[in-house]
């Protein structure tokens, strides 16, 4: 038997302990899809709220009038469901472990102690003239600093937009300017690895960039000591400015549907987008997902290995664990560092019982042999997850086997900046897992799938993954632009969520993800549009056009592969070739380094000059067998051109 058909049961003892049975999950779900205002309504105890919500949904999904609320006469603050309220009962508890990248640096941030902090930094910020629906930008590294920072703003109502720490100045700038932040939160330097990554410089950089001059002050933690340049009268000292607060600051009463935080993401067009996340719908979703995908149990160490940059780092490093009252680990560095027995090494020495990471840390892993876990032996695993793309079913098995020695259920969690939370995903002590499916549904979630004319299918076959109804995680609008949101989302089909992904159920209802339909790539589990990278390319002048498309890698799950078509005035060469890749990296950032660039004197383009991806995609797969009809193309010799230099074979 292949493992793709292998199916791996619940274990009995698991089920027994488990917050959910397979009896359970699916009561509950029928429940939260017969009647999603009782059943949320009932969830929405678990929160303490300042006003406890009596209208309880209130959504349409219809492309007139997309408009999403729940629980919208309540009023809660984010912060105080993950400080405040632990304080009497788990104030001594850990609620942050960090441990830096050099293995000799760790810290222990108890509930109480990350309470102080956030109301210092709340009082500091309130002193910068930050209130409440003002926006604030971070772009920290992965220290305890960057999680206080995100529930200072949740505490005094400002809301948060975390620009990952690997994206380049320009791009901060852009996402500065949208979100049009007076203050900035950075650190002087990130360490990963072994390397310095200069914060401080790049914030510097962005800040002489158009329309930032918004900004009036950066506020700065020190965590290297490294040289920086300092701007007076805008730069600021994080610890001067905190260590002179009050350690009581009060926790803002806001509306369940007032903005939380922001973060932008890739689509197929046009420049990222600023989803926007609300106080109460978020949080619980946040919190219930949590709770039930991970059977967090109290007093266990969780650790979600993604960074505070992306959307997991928001809902599974930061608001759901601590809205639960977890202790959730934060990890500085990489897994790789100082050697690749590093992730199991971190297991044993915090006693880590779950353990949520990515298919290509995995693969990348894989890769050094199963030796490189002797130097551990992570007993105290009891869950472990997957987010971020597809996880081959050999990736799956040697996490399962190597890592989780045979003993760990892994839960395969699929979902999207846009959802907030966990979508579908198995419950480990309900669902018996095969590798590679997501499998079922999470409660209030209702997926579907639709061919290509918004046909409904059912039973066991593919289409396009859309939901049918709104589940209170999801991102209410695109920041500024709400027209984007109803157009990307809810045109390509009448009265759903369009999740852009391509999706296999099988005969038993599990759900396979199969990939994005659409023109976004997900390299090593960061989503990246086509349309940025070709932008970026063609503004360089060397170049005349330019076509991007993602083909399988054995580690990043899809490589960047270019198409470039030279200006008149340009010769193709190696040292063109490297300018071209390090121009990418340095517009978007070093996740968008292109793996391959191919000179293409022409691209196959119909009659009406729209690029065909599709042959694109197959050449730089190195399929060419079949290349399906070529008859509509302007110039059909271009293809041959292509095939014959193809780079990937
Ligand atoms: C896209 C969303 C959700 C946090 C990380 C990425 C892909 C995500 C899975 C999974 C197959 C997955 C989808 C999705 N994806 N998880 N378990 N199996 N594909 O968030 O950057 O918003 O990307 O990642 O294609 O649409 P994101």
């Amino acid at each position: 038997m292949t493992e793709q058909q292998k199916v791996y049961p619940v274990a009995e003892e698991f089920a027994a302990n488990a917050w959910a049975d397979n009896e359970t999950y699916l009561s509950l779900y029928q429940r939260s899809v017969d009647d999603p205002e009782g059943f949320w309504a009932e969830q929405a105890e678990s929160l303490e709220w300042f006003k406890t919500p009596t209208k309880i949904k209130n959504t349409s999904f219809a492309s007139s009038n997309v408009d999403i609320r729940w629980f919208e006469d309540g009023e809660l603050n984010a912060s105080y469901n993950c400080l405040d309220r632990h304080l009497e009962t788990r104030g001594d508890q850990p609620a942050i472990i960090w441990e830096g990248d050099d293995p000799s640096h760790d810290k222990t941030i108890t509930y109480r102690e990350l309470h102080a902090q956030v109301c210092r930094l709340g009082n500091a910020l309130k002193e910068m003239g930050v209130g409440k629906g003002d926006t604030v930008t971070l772009y920290m590294p992965m220290i305890p600093e960057a999680a206080v920072a995100m529930l200072a703003c949740a505490r005094i109502g400002a809301v948060h937009s975390v620009v990952f720490g690997g994206f380049s100045p320009d791009a901060l700038a852009q996402r500065v300017v949208d979100a049009q932040s007076r203050v900035v939160i950075t650190a002087d330097e990130s360490v990963r690895g072994g390397k310095h990554v200069p914060l401080k410089d790049n914030v510097d950089a962005a800040l002489t960039r158009d329309g930032t001059d918004i900004v009036e002050k950066v506020l700065v933690v020190q965590r290297t000591g490294g040289d920086i340049e300092w701007h007076d009268g805008r730069d600021a000292w994080y610890h001067e400015w905190v260590e002179r607060q009050s350690s009581e600051c009060p926790a803002e009463r806001m509306n369940a549907e007032d903005a939380l935080f922001i973060l932008y993401t890739s689509g197929s067009t046009g420049r990222p987008k600023g989803l926007k996340h609300t106080t109460g719908g978020y949080l619980l979703y946040a919190a219930l997902t949590h709770r039930y995908v991970f059977d967090y149990h109290d007093g266990e160490v969780y650790w979600c290995s993604a960074d505070v940059g992306w959307v997991t780092g928001h809902s599974y490093i930061v608001y759901g664990p601590l809205a639960n009252g977890a202790t959730t680990l934060m990890f500085e560095g990489v897994p790789s560092y100082p050697s690749h027995g590093r992730l199991g090494e971190i297991v044993d020495k915090h006693g880590v019982s779950i353990l949520y990471t990515s298919p290509t840390a995995i693969r990348a892993l894989m890769a050094h042999g199963e030796n490189i876990m002797d130097s551990s032996r992570r007993d105290t695993l009891r869950v472990l997850g997957s987010v971020g793309e597809p996880i081959n079913p050999e990736a799956w098995s040697w996490f399962h086997r190597v890592i989780g020695n045979s003993r760990c259920p892994i839960v395969d969690t699929w979902w999207q900046t846009e959802t907030g939370g966990i979508m579908i995903t198995p419950l480990p002590g309900a669902t018996d897992l095969k590798p590679g499916s997501a499998t079922r549904p999470f409660f209030g979630v209702q997926p579907a799938l639709l061919d290509n004319d918004g046909n409904l299918l059912e039973g066991a076959t593919s289409g396009n993954l859309v939901i049918l109804d709104s589940w209170p995680g999801q991102a209410r609008t695109i920041w500024n632009d709400h027209e984007r949101f109803v157009q990307t989302y809810f045109s390509a089909y009448e009265g759903v969520y369009f999740t852009g992904d391509g999706c296999r159920r099988d005969e038993d209802g599990y759900y396979w993800i199969t990939g994005r339909i659409d023109d976004v790539l997900n390299v090593s589990g960061h989503r990246m549009g086509t349309a940025e990278i070709e932008s970026s390319l063609v503004a360089h002048s060397a170049v005349a056009e330019a076509a991007v498309v993602g083909y399988p890698h054995d580690i990043k799950g899809q490589g960047i592969y270019i198409y470039v078509t030279l200006s008149d005035d340009a010769e193709p060469s190696e040292e063109l070739r490297k300018e071209l890749t390090q121009w990418v990296r340095k517009d978007i950032g070093p996740i968008a380094t292109p793996d391959v660039i191919q000179w293409a004197p022409g691209l196959p383009k119909t009659r009406s000059g729209k690029i065909m991806r599709r042959i694109l995609r197959k050449i730089a797969a190195n399929e060419c067998e079949g290349l399906g009809d070529t008859s509509t193309l302007a110039d059909p010799s271009v293809v041959d051109e292509l095939i014959e230099h193809r780079a990937n074979r």
